[in-house]
C-alpha cells in the first residue's frame, strides 16, 4: 500500500478525462493534477518545445510526494517520453500504450481511426505503436488543430463543434472504421458531436482514461495503491488563471473543484 498521490499532467483541461476515470476506478487515490493552460496548445509546437515542457511539469509534479505519473497528453507522450523516459525519477506512462492496445482488442474489421493533435499525428507514434502490437490493422490518422481550442474555449456541443467535427472526421468514416482512438485527451470533451456523426458502431477510445485503467494495473502490480478507505482528495494547479479552468473542469468532472485550484509559476521549474 501506498497513500501517496498520483501525478497527472496535460497542456489544459484535456487530462481531466484521465483524472475524471482515475476517480471512478480508484476514488481512494489522491491526485496532484497540472494543467499548462499558459502554454496551451501543445499539438502545434515543436519537438524540444514539448521535451521543455515535459521537463519543467515533471519537476512540478515531483515537488509533491507523489508515487505515479500519468501523461494525460497525446502530444507530449508522442513527442517527449520516449526521449525523456530514462531521466524520469518516478514511474511514468503515457497514453499511447494503453490506447492502442484498447483499440486493437475491441476493432472487428482492423480498421482503426486515429485523431490527434498535429504534432502527435506527424510524429507517427500512434501508427507505430499500434503496427507493432498488430501489423494486420488497418490504420488511418488525420489531426484535428481546432479541436483543442473549442475544448479550451467551452464549445464542446452545438453548431460550431458539429460543424469542425465532421470537416475533420469526413476522410476517416469515409475509410470505414470500426474504431476511433481519440487520440489527445481533450478529444473526449467534445465526445458527444463526435459519436454523433461517426455513428453509435464507431467505438469510441478515451486515451485519458486508457491510462488511467493502465495506471491502476500498475499499481496493483507494484501493491502501490492507496491503503485509505477514505475518498481521495485532488489538488489541480494550471500556469495561468484559474477561473476558465475551474468553470469547465467542475462541469466536466460533474463536481465542484472551485478553490481547489491554483495557479503556478511553471518557468520555475
Ligand atoms: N491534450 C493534449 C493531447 O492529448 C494536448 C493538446 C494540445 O495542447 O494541443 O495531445
Amino acid at each position: 500500500m501506498d497513500n501517496r498521490a498520483i501525478g497527472i499532467f496535460d497542456s489544459g483541461l484535456g487530462g481531466l478525462t484521465c483524472v475524471k476515470k482515475v476517480m471512478e476506478i480508484m476514488p481512494n487515490e489522491n491526485i496532484i493534477y497540472f494543467g499548462d493552460t499558459g502554454r496551451v496548445p501543445y499539438g502545434t509546437k515543436s519537438k524540444e518545445t514539448i521535451i521543455k515542457y515535459v521537463r519543467q511539469n515533471i519537476n512540478f509534479l515531483e515537488t509533491f510526494d507523489i508515487k505515479f505519473i500519468i501523461i494525460a497528453c497525446g502530444t507530449a507522450s508522442s513527442a517527449a517520453l520516449p526521449n525523456i523516459q530514462d531521466e524520469i525519477k518516478t514511474e511514468v506512462i503515457g497514453v499511447l500504450e494503453p490506447t492502442c492496445r484498447e483499440a486493437i482488442a475491441v476493432t472487428k474489421n482492423g480498421k482503426i481511426g486515429v485523431i490527434g493533435t498535429q504534432g502527435t499525428i506527424n510524429s507517427g507514434k500512434y501508427l507505430e505503436t499500434i503496427n507493432r502490437i498488430n501489423p494486420d490493422t488497418e490504420v488511418y490518422s488525420t489531426a484535428c488543430p481546432m479541436f483543442v481550442p473549442l475544448v479550451e474555449n467551452g464549445y464542446t456541443e452545438g453548431e460550431v463543434a458539429r460543424i469542425i467535427v465532421e470537416e475533420y472526421l469526413a476522410p476517416v468514416k469515409e475509410k470505414g472504421v470500426d474504431t476511433l482512438i481519440m487520440g489527445c485527451t481533450h478529444y473526449p470533451l467534445l465526445r458527444k458531436e463526435i459519436q454523433k456523426f461517426m455513428g453509435d458502431d464507431v467505438r469510441l477510445i478515451d486515451s485519458g482514461a486508457a491510462a488511467a485503467v493502465e495506471a491502476k494495473a500498475h499499481l496493483l502490480k507494484n501493491g502501490s495503491l492507496c491503503g485509505s478507505e477514505n475518498a481521495g482528495t485532488a489538488k489541480y494547479y494550471v500556469s495561468d488563471t484559474v477561473v476558465g479552468f475551474e468553470e469547465l473542469g467542475s462541469a466536466f468532472l460533474d463536481k465542484h473543484i472551485e478553490g481547489s485550484v491554483h495557479k503556478i509559476d511553471i518557468e520555475k521549474y
